[in-house]
Parts: structure tokens; C-alpha cells; sequence
């Protein structure tokens, strides 16, 4: 009934509404449809996709996904019926559970504390996509090519309703969420290889200061043996919070400081605000009035909002020319030997406007084809402009090293640019449970390298809550503990000796399982296939599998289930995994997937010490006694895996009649000579891992 109504509903818009004008073929796979008043300019170029998309041929007839277009007063509407039965995913960091059905997003960058903002139905970033999979395991992808203000509606019909012009609608038809994903992320572009060491655990808080707490959290990371990679250095480095300086009573030689973590072989991060002070002694505020860089207010004057420093100017990252001029401003900042950048408050978030923002009518200029326009349609798109120059300004800094920075407003495409986190959350269960979904559909939206803060923002963490929180936490592909200035001390060891046991059994398994994280990365890249992925993933056929929202996968051969989890559904025969190590209660239950090998290294302190020439390949046998892996490895930062420079291993293991099971690793791909390894094989059978060593070529007798 409610299916009729809906179509009858539907045949009534189409009747109302604006025919389409054009819809191509931009591939077999892919269709664009364009509303009949659509006018580029004032949406193209597009941010969303790497390339401008190219129609050539008209739609095939029988295309069963169509958008209707019409308008709504002020509002263009696209509207595509699919009808019962299919099970939504995407639309990126999204509040709420990881099913979109029935759900209204709104897209409107918002900095959004503990995510109570209207509902919490919008928060940092916006995605303007949504997939689709259907009973059969077929899936669908929609983007609307669209940053001015909307909302996005998923039901049997799925409504995008904008507050700007009408604009064109991409679908994308496939047989699998897995080829999905790769022809999505064929479009939206691939997220860049990070460097290995941005994968490590990473120790923040709102701020780290003066520069003796930033060494001395080093200090204490290393003697409490928490293995780690990064430091943070929120605002408090600053000088007043004017970006791009240092202050001089508490960081007046940052060489010092980063040369003090270099040693210990540490990185360092730190934030970079788009707001900068108004100032007429601070010299970049002088270099940005003299050239007229700022965003404008409706009369064309600069706007002034109030962040962290008082009023501030906000750079025009519309404008190719104001881009270059930041990114030209990282190379004096890197060379203090800073290794990474955080870029936050780039919804942009004003303190002094009620609507926490700038007003719709600020004025932004455009260029290289982008018109000048208002505030509406490049709010949504301000951290993007942002994020691109801040990676070009690494890359201008070190041409050799791979970009790393970290942005928390985003759009669909700044994973090209970014890896992003989920904001503000807050230190309770329900945050952290929360967190899982919000980062499953990240993944699902084309940015595999996000994660929440481990122990949560806002409010105080307890011993209990930052212990679960790390077990888990430590299977994000982002995974650094962060806490607001008011809250307790954060670190694994600022409780009691059970919790800092805890926190460190969690990363040592992150790090034990480095190398295979890295091979999931590196398959990000090229497949669009996240790093962390909804178990459904494992079998889109078990519709049981669909709303797994508590347990996760972490690349396609590991399972995550959390100790908190209940009724937990996990693909048929997956085998529990132990790592070797003292149990406790907090730990995370591992599975692995029968027919996988799992390279595990022994454990670390950091990347540079990650050694990969001994390793565990860890065997699990499918029904036909029978396993496969893979494992990719190079320099770990640089470009020369874009030659070729990589090594990919492929390892196979097959049961004979006999018992005897052949393992081989091979080198399959990749110039980089294949290394010599020193091996141990463990089979992972009915909860147990029974360990042998092995050297490449030998057939091993294994019975339980
Ligand atoms: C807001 C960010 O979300 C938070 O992570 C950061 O600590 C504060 N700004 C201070 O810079």
C-alpha cells in the first residue's frame, strides 16, 4: 500500500516536474542525469570528482534507476524511486546506525559538540552519496553533484533536497558493493598511500604544553612501553594562537622539541586553523589584507568572525592564487621539523555567529573556472579548498615524503587530500559504540583513513571506558587517544596499572598486525574497498550480516567483535584468533576468515623499528583445506612504489590427503627484490593458534 502510494506519488512529481534534459552513459556502469535547468556554473568544476565526468552515449533504455527532478519553492529536488528491499550504507560521517533507511542527513558542516546540534543529523563533513544493496547483492551508488545546503532522505524513494540551484545526479549500477566501491572511488578519486608511520598509535590532547610536556609525554610513552608514533601539538604551541608562529615562552626552539621525538623515533603533528588573527603587528595578517585574500562579507569587505584568537580573516581557499599562498606558507613551518598537519575548525566554525558560521551571503571569489559565489554553496566545500593546498603545501615542504594531514570538515572527495576524524565525540559507551557505524560509513564514502578519538573529546574518560575504548580503538585506521583541556588526564597510563596493561596489549596487536593493516591501506587505494568494513562485506548474501553494526572487519580477513557486543552476527566458520598475549577482559575477540593467511610481525615501538624480515604468517584452512594471502611492503614513505618500488608476497597453503599441509610464499609483484625472511607458521584452528617455524619451500606435518 505504502509502495503504491509512493509510486503514485512519484508519477505525479514526474508529471510536475522539470523533465531531465540529458542523461548520458559516462561508462557501461555509469549514468549522469541532468536536470532540464541546469546551469554549470553553478556547479562545476566539481569538487566531487577527480576528473570532469564525460558522457558520451545516451542511457540504455531498460536503466532502471532514473532521478526525477523538480523544484519545491526555493528548493531543487531530485528524487529516484528504488523500491522496497534494499538496504542503505554511505552518506559519510553520519550519527546513528549504519543501516540509512528511513533516516534525513543534512549536509551542512557543522562544528558539532558531542553531536547534539538539530538532532545530531548533521555534524562535521558531508557526503552527498548514498549506496544501495539490494537482497540479491546487487548494488547501486547516487551522488548528487551538489555542495550547496541539502538534505538527503533514504526510503523506498530517496529524496536529495537542495537550497541551491538544480543539479545533475550520477548513478552508479554494480554487481557487488565491492565493484561498487571500485567504480565509485574510479569517479570520486583513490585515497593517497599514507606514510606507515601516520598508521602507528598516535598520543594527543587539548594542548600538550609548554615543550617540556610534549618531550616528557614521549618519555613516558616510551618507559611505560605504549608503542607509538606521533605526537600531537594542539593550538597551545602557538603564539596567541596565530597559526604559523610559535610561541616564544613555551616553544621558543620547536627544533629542539622535534628533534627530541625524531631521536626517539617519534613524528610530530600539529594544528593548523584557517582563522587568522586580526592583527596589524602579525605578519601574515598583513600579507593577507595587503593581497586581498579574505573571504568577504555581503559588501564585499572582509569578513571577520571570532575563533580562538578573537577576530580572525578567513583565506579564500576558493581562489587558486590564495591557495598557492598557503600552501607556500608550510615550508618555514616543516622545516622545524614538524613531520605532519592538523587542520580543525574548517567548517568554518565561528564562535561569534549564531549560526556558527559564516552568514549564507559571505562572499567567496572563485577562479580557474569556479564563479564567485555565495556562502551557501561553498560552505559545504570550504575545508576541501582548505585540506588541497595544506597537502600541496606538504608536498612543496618535502617532494619525497607523502603528505600527511588530518582535517575534520570535509566533502565527498577530500579524501584525496585528507585523512579526517570524527570530531568532538564525547567519553561515554554510548559515543564509543556510536563510533563504530560513523566510521564504517566513512569507508563506505570514499575515505578509508578516519577514526574517532580513543577515550573520547568532551568530558572525562574513566579507567574502564578509555581501556574498552583502546581495545577497540586500536582497529580504527586512524587511531590516536585525544581529550579536551578541562577533562582528566587521558593517557594508557593516567589510571590504574589493569588499564594501562589493557591500553598496551591493544596496540601491541595493532602493531604486531602493521604489516597486514598496511596491505589493507595499500588495497584502499587502488580497490576504493575501506580498511575498515562492515562484516556484510564478508558475505552480501547472508542478510543477517547487513545491520552488523557493533563488530567490524578490519581488511577482508579479520573480524573485530568487542567485549561489550551482543548478539553479534558473524559470517559462517570464521576461526577466533589469539595473539599471544596475557588476556584481560577489555581485549577485542579476533576472528579470521577461513581461506586467509595473515602476516603478523613481531612487536614494535614504532614503524622505524618495525621489523617485517621475521615474520608469523598466520594459517587458517577454508572447508577445502586450503588458504591465500597477501603482503605488500616498501620504503613506507616516498613515491617510488608509484615506479614499481614495492614488493607484494603471495602466500598459499593447501591440506593434503595426507595431512601435510604446503605452504609457499612467493614474490608476485612489485621491482623491489624479495627480502629473506625468517618464518613461523601458526594455524589457526577451533581457537587456537598451534605455531611451527618454517622456511620457505617446507612442508609441514600439522595436527591438532
Ligand atoms: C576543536 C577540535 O575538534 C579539538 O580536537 C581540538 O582539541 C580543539 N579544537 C582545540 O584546538
Amino acid at each position: 500500500m505504502r509502495h503504491l502510494f509512493s509510486l503514485l506519488l512519484l508519477c505525479l512529481a514526474s508529471l510536475l516536474a522539470v523533465s531531465a534534459q540529458q542523461c548520458y552513459m559516462a561508462d557501461s556502469r555509469v549514468a549522469v542525469f541532468y536536470p532540464a535547468a541546469y546551469d554549470a556554473a553553478a556547479h562545476q568544476p566539481s569538487p566531487i570528482f577527480e576528473r570532469e565526468l564525460c558522457p558520451t552515449a545516451a542511457v540504455a533504455a531498460d536503466w532502471s534507476l532514473r532521478p526525477v527532478f523538480s523544484q519545491d519553492g526555493a528548493q531543487s529536488v531530485a528524487t529516484v524511486h528504488v523500491g522496497e528491499g534494499v538496504d542503505y550504507y554511505g552518506e559519510g560521517e553520519v550519527n546513528g546506525t549504519l543501516r540509512r533507511g528511513g533516516t534525513t542527513v543534512t549536509l551542512w558542516n557543522t562544528d558539532n559538540p558531542n553531536y547534539c546540534e538539530e538532532d545530531s543529523t548533521r555534524l562535521y563533513q558531508s557526503h552527498p552519496w548514498l549506496m544501495g544493496v539490494r537482497r540479491d547483492g546487487t548494488a547501486f551508488g547516487l551522488i548528487a553533484d551538489c555542495t550547496w545546503r541539502m538534505t538527503i532522505h533514504a526510503d523506498a524513494d530517496v529524496t536529495f533536497r537542495s537550497d541551491g540551484p538544480a543539479f545533475r545526479v550520477v548513478v552508479i549500477e554494480a554487481e557487488s558493493p565491492q565493484a561498487l566501491m571500485q567504480q565509485f572511488t574510479d569517479l570520486v578519486g583513490h585515497a593517497p598511500l599514507p606514510p606507515m608511520w601516520a598508521l602507528g598509535y598516535q598520543q594527543c590532547r587539548f594542548s600538550y604544553h609548554p615543550d617540556t610536556q610534549v618531550m616528557d609525554i614521549a618519555d613516558q610513552l616510551r618507559r611505560h612501553r605504549i608503542p607509538c608514533d606521533v605526537i600531537w601539538m594542539d593550538i597551545h604551541y602557538m603564539d596567541g594562537f596565530r597559526i604559523f608562529t610559535f610561541s616564544p615562552e613555551e616553544f621558543p626552539h620547536p627544533r629542539r622539541v622535534t628533534d627530541y621525538l625524531h631521536a626517539r623515533h617519534f613524528k610530530s603533528v600539529c594544528m593548523i586553523d584557517p582563522g587568522i588573527k586580526v592583527d596589524s603587528t602579525f605578519w601574515l595578517d598583513r600579507e593577507g589584507t595587503a593581497a586581498d585574500y579574505w573571504v568577504q562579507d555581503s559588501r564585499h569587505q572582509p569578513y571577520v568572525g571570532n575563533v580562538w584568537p578573537g577576530p580572525c580573516h578567513f583565506p579564500d581557499f576558493t581562489r587558486p592564487e590564495v591557495r598557492r599562498w598557503w600552501s607556500g606558507l608550510y615550508p618555514a613551518l616543516m622545516a622545524e621539523g614538524i613531520d605532519g598537519v592538523w587542520n580543525d575548525m574548517n567548517e568554518p566554525a565561528i564562535g561569534s555567529s549564531a549560526t556558527k558560521t559564516m552568514p549564507l551571503d559571505a562572499h567567496h571569489r572563485g577562479g580557474e573556472g569556479l564563479a564567485a559565489g555565495p556562502h551557501l554553496r561553498y560552505h559545504n566545500v570550504y575545508a576541501h579548498y582548505m585540506v588541497k593546498a595544506s597537502r600541496d603545501g606538504l608536498l612543496l615542504s618535502h617532494p619525497d615524503r607523502r603528505p600527511f594531514v588530518l582535517s575534520r570538515a570535509g566533502f565527498l572527495g577530500s579524501h584525496r587530500y585528507a585523512a579526517m576524524w570524527t570530531g568532538d565525540n564525547k567519553s561515554s559507551y554510548h559515543h564509543l559504540r556510536l563510533s563504530i557505524p560513523m566510521s564504517l560509513n566513512i569507508g563506505l564514502s570514499g575515505q578509508p583513513f578516519n577514526g574517532a578519538d580513543i577515550g573520547g573529546f568532551n568530558t572525562s574518560t574513566t579507567a574502564e571506558l578509555l581501556a574498552d575504548w583502546t581495545a577497540v580503538g586500536a582497529f580504527y585506521p586512524f587511531a590516536r587517544n585525544h581529550c579536551d583541556q578541562g577533562g582528566v588526564r587521558q593517557e594508557p597510563w593516567a589510571f590504574d596499572r589493569a588499564t594501562l596493561d589493557a591500553c598496551r596489549t591493544a596496540i601491541n596487536r595493532r602493531y604486531r598486525l602493521l604489516p597486514y593493516i598496511y596491505t589493507a591501506f595499500e588495497e584502499a587505494t587502488r580497490t576504493g574497498m575501506p580498511v575498515m568494513r562492515p562484516v556484510f562485506m564478508a558475505d552480501v548474501h547472508d542478510l543477517a550480516l547487513r545491520g552488523e553494526e557493533q563488530a567490524f572487519l578490519v581488511g577482508g580477513d579479520l573480524a573485530v567483535v568487542p567485549r561489550w557486543a551482543e548478539k553479534v552476527h558473524l559470517p559462517a566458520l570464521w576461526q577466533r584468533l589469539t595473539l599471544e598475549e596475557q588476556p584481560d577482559k577489555y581485549q577485542a575477540t579476533l576472528y579470521q576468515r577461513p581461506g586467509s593467511v595473515v602476516p603478523l610481525a613481531n612487536l614494535a615501538q614504532n614503524v622505524e623499528e618495525l621489523a617485517t624480515d621475521s615474520l608469523t604468517l598466520l594459517v587458517c584452512l577454508d572447508a577445502d583445506g586450503r588458504a591465500t594471502g597477501r603482503l605488500y611492503e616498501d620504503a613506507r614513505d616516498g613515491f617510488g612504489y608509484r615506479e614499481g618500488q614495492y614488493t607484494v608476497y603471495t602466500f598459499t597453503a593447501q591440506r593434503a590427503d595426507d595431512g601435510t599441509i604446503a605452504v609457499s610464499m612467493r614474490h608476485t609483484d612489485g621491482t623491489l627484490p624479495p627480502r629473506r625472511h625468517t618464518l613461523r607458521l601458526g594455524l589457526v584452528s577451533a581457537g587456537r593458534v598451534k605455531y611451527t617455524p618454517w622456511r620457505e619451500g617446507e612442508a609441514v606435518q600439522w595436527r591438532f
